[in-house]
This record gives C-alpha cells, structure tokens and sequence, in this order.
C-alpha cells in the first residue's frame, strides 16, 4: 500500500508512459450494480447439479440448493438473477413447476439436449434461491409459446398479497407472503428460438403482453422487451416506436415496457466452429479480443437509435446475454455448451464492464451467460465429485465489485495506447474504467498485449489521495485456467507494482493482465 497525501512537486514525471488522466471530483452516471447480473437456465448442468442437487444430495444444500455455489455468489454480492431462460424460458409452463415435486409433470427441453426436464426446480425454488444469494429475481416468461392469462397469472401467483386465485394457489403451496419481483422479462430472443417473429410482430404482442402483467400492490415490475440480435438496429428502432406510439393520453405504466434487450456473444471462427476455450493461439486470441470490444460500437449504435426516440434516456437498455461461447468440452453433450474459462475469459469480461461503465447512462442492466457450468461461467463443478471451482471469470467480477452503484468516472488518455492489426483494423491493448462512491474510488486496467508488460501513470486529479492498494489477476499463459486440481492457478493476489508519481500513481501492468486499484481519498485538492 503506498500512501500519497499531496502531490509531490519534486519527482520528476516519466513522460514516456501512457497516462490516463481522471477527474475524481468529477463523478458522471451512477454504474448500476445490476450490470454485474447473471443468468441461469435450464441448460445443461446450469441449474441440475449447478444450482440445485436436491434435498437428498450428499452436497450441503438448502431445499436441494447447494449453499458452497450460494456462498460463492454471495461472495460477489450478485445484484439479479435471470432464470429459466434463454431459449427455454418460451417453452416453459410456470404451473408445471408448482406443487409437490414428484407430481410435476415432465417436459421435453427441446432446445437444450432433447432431455426431459422433471421440473423440480421451479418458481419456489428459484425465489428461495433469490432470497439464499440475496439477489433480485429476474423471471423471462413465455410469449413463443405460452399466453397471455399464463403471463398474467404467473405475476399474479409472485407478485400478490390479497386473497386472489393466484395469491390462493400460491399459499396452498407453502408460501403466505408474495415475493418482490423487480425485473421480467416479454419472452427472450422473439426473432429466433423465441417464436421466429418479425420486430413488428413482436412489437405488437410485447405492447399486448405488457399490458397484462400488473403491478399489484406496491409491488412494481419493471418490463423488458426482448430486444435485437446483435446489429439488428431495425430490431430496436421498431420497438422504440412502438413505446412511442403508446406515449398517447390514456396510456398506462402497464401498458409499457420499461427497457429493452440486445444479446451479443463473443466467438472467433465462425458460428460453426467457435473455437476452442482452451486451446488457442496468439492470433485466435487477439481476434477474441476484438470480436469483444465490438460491444461498445453495439451499444454506442443501439443507444444512438434509442436516443433518437428517448432523449431523456428513460428506457433501459439490458445486456441481458453475454460472454464468450466457445466449440463444448470434448466428451461432453453439445446441447450443454459446457466450456472451460481461461485468462482469456477474464479479459473479455473486463472489458466489457469496462464498456458497460463507458455507457452507465442507458446500459441499465447486464446478464453474463451463464452462472454456472455453462458458456462463461463464474463456477465449475465436476459432475463426479460436485468439486466447484472459481473461474477467471469470477475473479473479475469480484474484483470490480466496488464498481456496484458507484459513480463513474471517465478515463482520459494521454500518450499513444499499443495497437495491433486484427483483420485490417488496430486493436487498442488497453482498457481502463474507473467509479468513486464516497471517499473510495476503484480503477479497473486491462493489459491486453500478450506478451509486453506495460506501466500506466494514472494522474489523479480534483481530490487528494491517502492511499491506494492494488490486485493483479495474471497467469503465465493465456490459456491457463483453474481445475479442482488447481482451483488457484488464476487468482487474483496483492500487487506490488504501484508506486507514487509527481502526477498520482504509476501502476505496473504484466503482459495479459488485470489490474484493479483502489483510492482512498480525502478533500478535493
Ligand atoms: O445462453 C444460451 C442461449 O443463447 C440462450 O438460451 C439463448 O437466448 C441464446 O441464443
């Protein structure tokens, strides 16, 4: 820990390095913690063996929930929850998940491995996994292939106190009190596997939707439609409009949704072939980390139409899917896209939160997918010994927890940032965001460089600086990841490399790093 009380007028300044100038007196919008959201579904091990073990499993578990997977969340303080999907949540019939569990009827998972889904794990247990993490619950319904009563009542049965049908149907099955349910979500992925429709099509049954899931009481849910695919700005303009159309007199909150969706995943080859988690040379690698800056020209692009209907930024734009998918694990079902998390899993992710801070004024929420076994997962677990692991991934997160309804502040460069040319356009090899919240503020950098360490100074400015302390997640390769062999072999430690500057702070970066350094501050200065 080193300790600044002024700036010391008497060091002279390198000016060779690259600097990243920030304003700590400064503060811009407010980061919503729930942009460190997740998603679970019913894919794969995400949920059976992830998530839940049920109640006769030799895993220490609460109602079947295994507690060392909540402890782990909890440990990253997990804002929100996004369940049952994805692709499932439009095949999913909320009251088959009700009621005594071995009278629940079965289902086909059509999407996921052609598996049949027992539905033990359903509405009560995924709140009493909300309540165990202590995180907001985020419930996607059916509108591919469920109705619109089916939507209505699902509210109903969460959301209501009184002595309703649903609110009756809910207590008969051991639960007196509704739950609060801050997010839900108008179906998933309308132009694909949820209903193949048209943006004016989806537009129309989102506003018809939208109307029948009701606030009831003082509970209110905040609606989001299911937004674009990736570029699809079509996609989004139309369902801007159709919220426009609705700005008329006589409209009502419930009639409106409250924010919008778009999914992007990073990949390299081709959706054929998407590469392999682990195995990956130094070209694949850099492609990787384009293909993931490519979120900021999405969001930059999806706001900009955004804007042009909503100046005042009033709708939320939701992340809502995200993260890396990469060809499965050999020997593992392809319908289960279980894939392992490198070093370079953890760099996506920080960038992209990087991104999401750049964009706090609109991006309102994000989900990565998925929680645990699946696509860029935080937790591993074995399917033999239920061993768990944290991955790279995770450590990301946590480290930038301090982000969590901070303000943010904006990072400006001085100097010239390292490119490389990645299919014709220059790579920037460097990342930074930062947020303050009281007298702390956080700074997150990223080395991309895969094979040069590189020292930033960050020039302080606005406010004194009483100390600071700084975490490296570092590796000897990229492609290093953790196993239940070595659950550490990527883990954040203290970082020694941070040093006083006549400007601030010189910050050390070792090739294919990530660094976060935390300021304690006095007055403004
Ligand atoms: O996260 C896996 C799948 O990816 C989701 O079910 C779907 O929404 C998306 O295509």
């Amino acid at each position: 820990m080193t300790t600044t009380t002024e700036k010391d007028p008497t060091m002279t300044p390198r000016t060779d390095l690259l600097t990243a100038v920030i304003n700590l007196d400064l503060p811009g919008p407010r980061i919503s913690r729930h942009i460190y959201g997740h998603f679970a579904e019913h894919l794969g091990r995400c949920i059976y063996g992830g998530f839940y073990v049920g109640e006769d499993s030799s895993i220490p578990n609460e109602g079947g929930i295994r507690l060392d997977v909540v402890e782990a969340l909890r440990a990253l303080k997990i804002p929100n929850l996004r369940w049952p999907g994805g692709c499932f949540a439009d095949e999913y019939h909320w009251r088959d998940g009700i009621g005594p569990r071995d009278e629940r009827p079965r289902m086909v998972n059509s999407h996921w491995g052609d598996i049949v889904e027992d539905n033990s794990f359903g509405t009560h247990e995924f709140m009493q996994l909300c309540e165990l993490l202590g995180a907001d619950p985020y419930v996607s319904g059916n509108v591919g292939s469920g109705t619109v009563q089916e939507m209505s009542e699902w509210v109903e049965y969460l959301t209501r106190a009184d002595e309703s049908p649903m609110a009756t149907l809910r207590r008969s099955n051991g639960r007196d009190e509704p739950w609060d349910l801050p997010f839900f979500g108008l179906g998933n992925e309308a132009w694909g596997c949820g209903g193949n429709m048209t943006a004016p099509g989806y537009a129309h049954l989102a506003r018809q939707y939208a109307t029948y899931v009701r606030n009831h009481g003082d509970r209110p849910v905040y609606k989001i439609a299911a937004g674009a695919n990736v570029e699809d700005y079509r996609w989004t303009e139309t369902l801007m409009k159709a919220l426009a159309d609705l700005g008329g007199a006589g409209a009502t909150q419930h009639q409106h949704f409250q924010a919008l969706s778009l999914h992007y995943y990073t990949y390299n080859q081709s959706w054929e072939d998407k590469g392999d988690a682990t195995s990956f040379d130094t070209e694949a690698y850099y492609t990787t980390m384009k293909r993931a800056r490519r979120m900021e020209e999405l969001i930059r692009n999806h706001a900009a139409v955004m804007d042009s209907y909503d100046p005042e930024r009033t709708i939320g734009l939701v992340v809502d899917e995200w993260g890396t998918w990469w060809n499965v694990e050999e020997g593992t079902n392809p319908g289960f896209l279980y894939q392992q998390n490198t070093l370079r899993d953890a760099l996506v992710a920080s960038v992209h939160f990087d991104i999401f801070h750049r964009f706090a004024d609109r991006v309102v929420m994000a989900n990565i997918a998925q929680t645990v076994n699946v696509l860029q997962a935080m937790i591993l677990t074995d399917p033999d010994s239920g061993a768990l692991v944290l991955t790279p991934s995770y450590h990301v997160f946590e480290m930038n927890s301090g982000h969590h309804d901070a303000d943010s502040l904006s990072v400006g460069i001085k100097g010239t940032v390292p490119t490389r040319d990645v299919e014709g356009s220059a790579l920037p090899l460097f990342s930074a965001s930062a947020s303050v919240t009281g007298d702390t503020a956080l700074v997150s950098l990223s080395n991309l460089d895969e094979s040069t360490a590189r020292t930033v100074v960050l020039d302080l400015r606005g406010r004194t600086v009483t100390g600071s302390s700084a975490r490296v997640l570092n590796a000897p390769t990229l492609q290093t990841h953790n196993t239940p062999e070595n659950p550490d072999a990527v883990a954040p430690v203290a970082h020694t490399g941070i040093r006083d500057h006549a400007h601030g702070l010189e910050v050390d970066l070792p090739a294919h790093s990530y660094v976060t350094v935390q300021l304690h501050l006095g007055s403004a200065g």
